[in-house]
Parts: structure tokens; sequence; C-alpha cells
């Protein structure tokens, strides 16, 4: 055979089984949700991106999440946080680690520390993607309770963390309008519900689960379980989102709220958060306000369904505007299996909404175009 043909019978082959590979990944796409099933990228690994958020830039949603590993010790941080990129939510490809963990002993994210529910946002002034989480140092359970922050010009990272603290260390809270007199805070004569806020007053606030809202006009929130889990705070952010100015406001003190996720609708501040127990799953509840700092308005459990009295199992990470589609957001939650962490499982549901409240409404499967989902005689 001529040098010409065996080329181009090369040529041939290689092109028949790039369409070939094709035709597979295409088969093989995925064009549902099925909440608690294991979840395949495009490679088909399972995905491990767990007390995830989700940022939506330049036509992709990208995905970051807690990269657990195998077995008890699953929940401290030995790798890092994990990227994936969709533009349709259904099939993810990998796109690496976009924040490792440390080998250095000295650094506040070495291995074996804990790292929990990153979440990324874009700052259009100074074109970085910056990330929190919150950290807890190696060898110290839970005591830490710091929020921590990383930056990075690409998306999908490689992050540089930045640093670690307790945030709005000396600050006194900021009291909206309508604060009743008696959660304002004094420190010289100690409420109960305040022991823990007065506490950490000098050296900073803790920061547990946690999440970042950006608003319309450009600032971020960090919003976070502090005084031991007892009460939120929304806590604002500098221009450049890597610190906090001193700005935030206590939420639903003393009640005992986790994981935390916002939206805004109509000029509405939402948010879906969680009761605290450990790793195991607790009914859901929903805040609604006028302004960011508050009052928030307490309307109970969303859920509805079989186990809506624990979140069918799961429990809040993250709500997801779908891009382009009106009043579409996503329900994102994590179902922990502290055991072996790496087999949690992704609860993504609908929010629908009746007027201005909202329900979340268990299905074994569903899609974004079913008719049902989203909205209901709005
Ligand atoms: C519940 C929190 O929501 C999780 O992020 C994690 O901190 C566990 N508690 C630890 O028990």
């Amino acid at each position: 055979m001529s040098k010409i043909k065996t080329h181009l019978l090369l040529i041939i082959l290689l092109a028949t089984a790039m369409l070939q590979q094709a035709a597979a990944q295409t088969e093989n796409a995925i064009s549902e949700f099925k909440p608690g099933a294991v979840w395949y990228d495009k490679k088909g690994v399972a995905i491990n991106a767990h007390g995830g958020g989700i940022l939506y830039k330049n036509g992709l949603y990208y995905w970051f999440g807690e990269h657990k590993v195998e077995g008890s010790a699953g929940n401290t941080s030995m790798v890092g946080v994990h990227c994936y990129s969709s533009a349709d939510l259904y099939n993810w490809k990998d796109e690496g680690i976009a924040l490792a963990m440390s080998d250095d002993p000295q650094s506040d994210i070495v291995k074996g520390c804990v790292l929990e529910r990153p979440k990324v946002v874009y700052n259009k002034k100074t074109k970085k993607y910056v990330m929190w989480f919150h950290l807890e140092l190696k060898g110290k359970g839970y005591s830490a309770a710091r929020a921590a922050v990383a930056v990075s010009d690409k998306v999908t990272g490689p992050y540089q963390f930045i640093k670690s603290y307790r945030p709005n260390a000396g600050k006194m809270p900021f009291y909206p309008q309508g604060t009743p007199e008696a959660e304002k805070v004094n420190c010289a004569a100690v409420a109960d519900n305040d022991k823990f806020f007065c506490r950490d007053l000098e050296g900073g606030q803790m920061a547990r689960d946690m999440t970042i809202f950006v608003d319309d006009d450009g600032k971020a929130y960090h919003v976070f379980s502090s005084e031991e889990n007892y009460t939120l705070h929304v806590a604002e952010l500098t221009a450049d989102y890597t610190g906090h100015t001193g700005k935030y406001s206590r939420v639903f003190i003393g009640k005992q709220t986790e994981a935390p996720a916002l939206f805004k609708r109509n000029g509405i501040y939402y948010m879906i958060g969680s009761g605290c127990t450990g790793w195991a799953p607790n009914a859901a509840r929903w805040f609604t306000a006028k302004s960011i700092f508050g009052p928030w308005e307490y309307h109970g459990n969303p859920c509805e369904g079989p186990k809506k009295e624990i979140t069918f199992g799961g429990q809040s990470t993250h709500v997801l505007p779908i891009a382009g589609k009106k009043d579409a957001f996503i329900f994102m939650a994590d179902k922990w299996v502290p055991d072996n962490a790496i087999d949690g499982r992704y609860l993504w549901l609908p929010i629908t909404f009746k007027g201005d409240d909202i329900s979340i409404v268990w299905k074994d499967s569903w899609r974004l175009n079913d008719k049902s989902n989203f909205s209901l005689g709005n």
C-alpha cells in the first residue's frame, strides 16, 4: 500500500473511532434528574462535589463542592474542592480540583483539615473568582469555626488560598428597622441568647455552615451559622469580596439554623435552611425578607411528600436560578453518608411558587422542561 493510502486509511479509522465515541456519549447522555441516585460525570465517574454551590458564567454552569474520600474519615479534606462544568445541568464534565489541600503542616488548609460548603462567586470589578468556605483546622474538631477565602483568575482554578478567620471581630450587629428592642445585644448584662455572641465579640464570630449571595447591585453577603450554630449572621463583604466590612445582622436568634441557601425573586429575599442535628437530616425551614439584613420572617417547612419532615433525607446547600428561565430555581441538597462520605448523594428538586409562597415537592425523577415544575397557579 502506498504511503498516501496508509495515511488515508489511518485518518478514516481515527474519524470512525471518534464518531463512535461521540455517538456512545450521546447515547449515555443524561436528560433527567434522579434525586438520591448516584450521579455520574461524562466519564462515568460518580460526581464528588458535596455541600456544593453553582456559578453560572459564559453559558456554562460550574459546580464546586467538597471532594470526599472513602470511609469514616471521608469528611476530612484530603483532596480539595472539586469543580465540574455543564451546559444543561444534567451532563457534567470533570474540571478537576479547583482548590487543592496543602501538604504544608503550617497551612490552614493542610490535608486533614475540614473544608465545607465551598461557594464561588465572580467579582465584576476585580474580574476574579472568589471562593469562600467553612474551615476547621486540622485536629481541632469543629472548634475553629472559621470563614476562609481563596481567589483565582480562571473559573476552574487553581484557586490561591488567602486567609481564614472569624469574621467581624469587635463589631456590634446592625439592626434593621423593626428590630425588637429585646433582640438588641447588651454585653454588659448578657441575655442567654447572646452569651456566645458576647464571648466572641472581641476575637470574631464563629462561622460554620455558609453561603454567599450576590445581590443585583453587585454587593455580596456571607450568610453563616454562628454563635455555636444558634444564630445566623448575614454579613456584608468588601467590594472585592475577600473580606467582611463589619456590617452584619443576626437572624433567627437562638433557633439553631444550619445550611443556609439564598435567592431573590420579585424583590423578595428567600432563605432555605435546616435545623441542627449533625449529619442526620431534619426538617427544612424557609424565611423571607424585604431587606437582606432583615427582619426575616419564618414560614416553616417548605417540603411536601414522603419524608418531608426530614427534607427527604437531605440538607440544603444551594438554590440555583436557572439561566434564562423566569421563576425557575432548583433546591440543591446533600444526603450525607457519614460512614462513607464519598457515597453522599445529591437531591435536587424544583422550587414551586404559589404567589410568593414556595414549596419543594418530592419527585423520583424530573426534567427542567416538565410543565408542572416551578410554578403553580401564578
Ligand atoms: C451539619 C452541617 O450542615 C454540615 O455541613 C457539617 O458541618 C455537619 N453538620 C457536621 O456534623
